[in-house]
């Protein structure tokens, strides 16, 4: 099975354009509402947070899982990798995480100069965008904002409010300024405010959307990884979990995503000191 984790909601930006590219494969989601935002807390908590979802999805049947969540991808994923991969058979479990995608596409494209990078403090706070893209290109300067208003707003869905809109313009300003041609939408919740971003950027500015890249990096990996791709149940089921409240996760599906979805389990996340 294929799990996506993310700290809440924000990782269904990345689940819908998967399930759109591959929507024969079973798809297990974790949202870890209870303890989301991720972006404020520090490394060590967020490693210790992630450790315990990975735990419980590869004893829940994931071969696969997807790091939806920039905060974690970008602060957890190498440590998570080498602690749970390393000396395991590759063809039994695997963990994949955003970042290298989004920076591949932003970094091979020859019309990106100047990039601009939006997310949340945590993943602002660490040199894992600059270091892949610099691993591609080491001439391409990356201008980071930290945002940490967005991730509340649109988990209340005030992102349509002219409120929300005005506080991603103050945030967007110094991007503006930097006159960036690329701009990485480096949170799983800012693709729900991708008109406003792409209005206040203009048309200059190529704004990217993990979620897309991401699925589109899945499909090609699965088409070069068949001792992977095999082990992979495909009945097209989806299965949402999240450590809150089910019946708020439910919700937020219907109102931001055409996804179908019967049931939302609450489960608990084992304690890790
Ligand atoms: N999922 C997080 C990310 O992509 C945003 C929410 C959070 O801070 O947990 O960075």
């Amino acid at each position: 099975m294929i799990a996506i984790f993310d700290s809440g909601f924000g990782g269904l930006t990345v689940l819908k354009p998967i399930i759109d590219e591959l929507p024969d494969y079973d798809y297990l989601y974790l949202g870890d509402n209870a303890r989301a935002p991720y972006g404020n807390h520090s490394p060590e908590t967020i490693k210790r947070y992630c450790e315990e979802a990975v735990e419980y999805l590869f004893e829940n049947g994931a071969t696969l899982i997807i790091f939806a969540c920039n905060t974690a991808s970008s602060i957890a994923l190498r440590h998570i990798q080498q602690k749970y991969l390393n000396g395991t058979d590759e063809r039994d479990r695997k963990i994949l995480g955003v970042l290298i995608p989004v920076s591949q596409e932003v970094a091979k494209n020859k019309e990106s100069k100047r990039i601009g990078l939006i997310g949340t403090r945590a993943t602002v706070s660490t040199s894992a965008y600059d270091d892949e893209i610099k691993k591609i290109n080491p001439g391409l300067t990356l201008h980071k904002i930290e945002c940490p208003l967005l991730v509340p707003l649109i988990e209340e869905d005030w992102h349509k409010k002219p409120e929300a809109v005005m506080i991603l313009k103050k945030y967007l300003r110094p991007l503006k300024n930097a006159n960036i041609d690329s701009l990485i939408l480096g949170c799983t919740h800012y693709p729900l405010m991708y008109e406003s971003i792409s209005k206040k950027m203009g048309r200059n500015v190529k704004v990217l959307d993990s979620g897309k890249i991401t699925a589109k990096s899945l499909k090609d990996y699965l088409s070069r990884h068949p001792e992977i791709e095999s082990k992979l149940s495909k009945n097209s089921s989806r299965t949402y979990l999240t450590t809150d409240l089910p019946d708020k996760m439910k919700e937020f599906i219907k109102k931001n995503f055409d996804l179908k979805v019967d049931k939302v389990k609450k489960i608990e996340l084992k304690r890790k000191n």
